[in-house]
């Protein structure tokens, strides 16, 4: 590998995201192969300097880099499989999405072969790659991650490395990513609300803004509680939040809006009451959530 100068780098799928790394690759100079299933989607890449290899082994075979960006690790393991014998001494770095199984399994499989492996993600949108505060994690072999950071950073600006467990970055997408469509669905619902009175969604974005601000304000405390099992620092106790229910039940009935999904939600304040937390920090529900209900 020629380190942080313009190491070639072979892109395997080039849909959205694996574009926009291609095309950062391209843009900072690097030699740069791609290839991907349906071989059309290649032509605009190689307008700008990509080559396009039209098989799989001849796409692992340019490059000691093998960027794959296909939509999961079983996608992965398909495509590479034809090439196992080109992937000896190479580095495979996935950036697509999938279980931390999935990422081991793609892990043991590329090292099978005489070949590193470093499990990755991307922190960011395709429009964001190459910018300075796009965040990459990744988990692997430390002195491999040292190796190819270089290379990597062309990507964004925070290049991480985990630890040296290959399937840490899904890992963290799993445990990270967990709060997305719980955050969404809270906004949704507050917008359903608002329209019953005939008030747009925008009305609300900028106090919204503030109470996001104010839940990630409150991360560190909620993650030291956790981590020291302490549940007496933050003020806000399971049990105001479990009186809150009936309230929560009114505005479904007043405004009419599908607030089922809170149901789990008051299944898990009623069994932490039952298991005298009532008294602690919202955050000994993760003492509840953590373990399977009786
Ligand atoms: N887009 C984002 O905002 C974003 C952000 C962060 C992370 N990611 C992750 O990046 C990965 C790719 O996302 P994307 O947005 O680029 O998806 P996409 O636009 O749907 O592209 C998917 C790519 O995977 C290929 N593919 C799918 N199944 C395959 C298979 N069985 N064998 C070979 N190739 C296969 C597709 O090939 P064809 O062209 O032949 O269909 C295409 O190149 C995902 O894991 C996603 O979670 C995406």
């Amino acid at each position: 590998m020629t380190g942080n100068n313009h190491t070639p780098v072979t892109v395997l799928g080039i849909g959205s995201m694996g574009r926009a790394v291609a095309a950062a690759f391209l843009a900072a100079g690097h030699p740069v192969t791609v290839w991907n299933r349906s071989p059309e989607r290649a032509a605009a890449l190689v307008e700008h300097g990509a080559v396009h290899a039209l098989s799989i082994e001849d796409a692992v075979a340019a490059s000691p880099v093998i960027i794959s960006v296909l939509t999961g690790f079983d996608a992965t393991l398909h495509a590479l499989a034809p090439a196992a014998g080109a992937l000896a001494g190479r580095t495979v770095v996935t950036l697509n999405s999938g279980s931390p199984a999935g990422a081991r399994a793609v892990a043991a499989w590329v090292t099978a072969r005489d070949a590193r492996f470093l499990g990755g993600a991307i922190k960011n949108v395709p429009a964001a790659v190459g910018d300075s505060d796009t965040l990459l994690y990744f988990g692997g072999d430390r002195a491999n991650f040292d190796a190819t950071a270089d290379t990597l950073r062309v990507l964004g600006g925070e290049i991480v490395h985990l630890g040296p467990e290959p399937d840490l970055a899904a890992l963290y997408e799993a445990a990270v990513g967990a709060t997305l469509l719980p955050a969404l669905l809270g906004f949704f619902e507050g917008a359903a609300v608002l329209a019953t009175r005939g008030i747009p969604a925008a009305a609300m974005v900028p106090y919204s803004r503030k109470w996001l601000q104010m839940i990630e304000s409150l991360l560190p405390l909620l993650a030291e509680e956790i981590d020291t099992a302490d549940y007496t620092k933050l003020g806000s106790s399971v049990a105001l939040f479990h009186d809150s229910l009936p309230e929560d039940q009114a505005l479904a009935a007043e405004t009419g809006v599908d607030m089922s999904w809170h149901a789990p939600m008051h299944d898990l304040l009623r069994r932490a009451i039952a298991e005298g937390y009532g008294e602690q920090s919202i955050s000994a529900l993760y003492e509840v959530i953590r373990k399977p209900a009786a």
